[in-house]
């Protein structure tokens, strides 16, 4: 029998049976009126789950994907580009823009802070841009940028494009792109949604569609929003190949994500993320991330001093858990905990029971069930209030 190993990393998350059952179906050919009728269904409900009244694209891709559909539907060579980078993917942008001959400026924070929309009004203030990129949560940091505040803010710059990578967000922390004034925005089906990889779902404000239309004929193919349109509007049309039973799973997320609330969502993240930051900082560990800034989708854990990184990891996975490494600076001093999708308080049980285990076993001393004990009981004061 496969080992059965809890997938913690920061993405894919684990998939739950209603959804891999949707991904075990019978194919159905993409011009099926049941099919278009599901596809449909799921752009709408999409669209207005996040609230936007532009065009949702749900595609087959990834997140990197859709950081480059943002990109190439709204800027052309020469145009100015500011990227606000968090981390890792944060500075992704910069690559993407660079090989696109955009001129790109880039306000980067230390790890762990965020780049406030104070500073982003006084860059704006500067000069002209095409675009502005922010990652609402940056995975290699686990920081959450405060993305309705500086949607605020690009209301005096109306010319700009806010693009929000959503990549490891949404679906966890809450979005509303009209309500936030967001122009772009995207997310991968293998982070919050809790589906496999191989999905991402970009909405595009009506803004961003009069500004790719603006364009003219644009390099780009695949991802040439004025490809898709038709087909968003009418999925019975062909471009490329839906992904038909990723979109079947789309839905089957979508429709989770539904009956729980984008809003009711969002704070049970916050609530679970909270507990399982006070029952490791309560046995030694830190938390990268500065507070006010600590995301709800996942956790970047410093170490307490003295741990083995790669043998705490090999340990968990020994024990049916697998968490992911850290990146830049921190690879070796700390660990990162996706917590994010349709995982549950018994999935953390065992996550922080096992954590116990893999502590004591790399020479660390832990109460048994002090961690869990401490999760268990800010989960119990823990009032979900919408
Ligand atoms: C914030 C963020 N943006 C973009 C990406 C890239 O997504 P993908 O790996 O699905 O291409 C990731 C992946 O983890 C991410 O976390």
């Amino acid at each position: 029998m496969e080992k059965d190993v809890l997938v913690m990393i920061p993405g894919p998350t684990p998939v739950v049976r209603s959804i891999q059952n949707e991904m075990a179906r019978d194919v159905q050919a993409f011009g099926d009126p049941r099919f278009v009728k599901d596809y449909k269904e799921l752009i709408d409900d999409l669209g207005e789950l996040f609230n936007c009244s532009g065009q949702t694209f749900p595609l087959a891709g990834t997140g990197t994907l859709g950081m480059e559909m943002a990109i190439a539907n709204v800027t052309k060579p020469g145009d100015n580009v500011l990227v606000v980078s968090n981390g890792f993917f944060g500075d992704r942008f910069i690559e993407i823009c660079q090989r696109r001959q955009l001129n790109v400026d880039v306000l980067a924070a230390d790890w762990g802070t965020v780049i406030t929309p104070e500073q982003i009004d006084a860059q704006l203030a500067k000069k002209d841009y095409t675009a502005i990129t922010v990652s609402h949560v940056d995975t290699s940091t686990a920081v959450v940028a405060p993305i309705a505040e500086i949607g605020e803010v690009l209301k005096k710059y109306p010319e700009t494009i806010y693009i929000v990578d959503g990549v490891a967000a949404t679906g966890a922390e809450y979005a509303d792109v009209d309500g936030m004034n967001i122009d772009i925005m995207f997310t991968g089906s293998q982070k919050a949604f809790g589906v496999s990889p191989g999905m991402f779902v970009l909405w595009a404000s009506q803004k961003a569609l009069v500004k790719r239309q603006s364009l003219g004929t644009i390099p780009d193919y695949y991802i040439d929003f004025e490809k898709w349109l038709p087909i968003m509007q009418d999925p019975g049309k062909y471009f490329a190949t839906p992904a038909v039973n990723l979109v079947w799973a789309m839905k089957e997320a979508t429709a989770i994500i539904k009956e729980e609330g984008v809003l009711a969502r969002s704070k049970r993240h916050e609530q679970n993320a909270a507990a399982v930051r006070a029952a490791l900082t309560s046995i030694g560990c830190r938390i990268l991330a500065t507070e006010g800034r600590q995301a709800s989708s996942l956790s970047n854990v410093i170490y307490p001093e003295g741990m083995n990184d790669l043998e705490f990891r090999n340990t968990m996975y020994d024990n049916g858990v697998i968490v992911a490494g850290a990146l830049g600076a921190y690879a070796g001093k700390a660990f990162r905990l996706g917590h994010m999708g349709n995982i549950t308080e018994q999935d953390m049980v065992k996550v922080l029971g096992v954590l116990e285990k893999s502590f004591n076993a790399c020479g660390l001393k832990v109460q048994p069930g002090a961690a869990v004990g401490k999760y268990m009981a800010e989960m119990s004061h823990a009032v979900v209030a919408v």
